[in-house]
């Protein structure tokens, strides 16, 4: 894996330490590495009602748009658990949105997978 993209996913996993997750405990970090070679970071924020839940990679997304970037990379995915999982479907069309190539890695600290938007979306729904 190319050597950005390994520091990136660390960056989510760091960022995973500040997941707002009292309901799930499923601790989970995102990093977005924008065109510019910014890296925008965010966790998932829970709820009470549990359908206000944010993922982290759509706070990640959020806040990379809030400041200005709207040209992504790649987003890494870091979970803090035993059993990995992909993006939900939310948060890729979310990512679909703002990119049509962009690399999505999710994974622990043992197993990493690499795909990207394309692969994760396939006829992606669009106005
Ligand atoms: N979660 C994410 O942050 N990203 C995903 O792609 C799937 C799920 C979070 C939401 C919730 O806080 C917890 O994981 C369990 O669903």
């Amino acid at each position: 894996m190319d050597s950005k993209i390994k520091s990136l996913f660390q960056k989510a996993k760091e960022a995973s330490y500040l997941a707002y997750s009292p309901y799930s405990n499923f601790k989970v970090g995102a990093a977005i590495l924008t065109k510019n070679e910014r890296v925008i970071t965010g966790c998932n924020v829970e709820n009470a009602s549990y359908g206000a839940t944010i993922c982290a990679e759509r706070v990640a997304i959020c806040k990379a748009l809030s400041e200005g970037e709207i040209d992504f990379i790649a987003l890494t995915v870091f979970v803090q658990s035993e059993t990995v999982f992909p993006p939900c479907g939310i948060c890729r069309q979310f990512m679909a949105e703002f990119s049509d190539d962009m690399i999505v890695v999710y994974g622990n600290d043992d197993i990493i997978h690499e795909t990207n938007i394309k692969s994760l979306l396939p006829e992606t729904f669009r106005l």
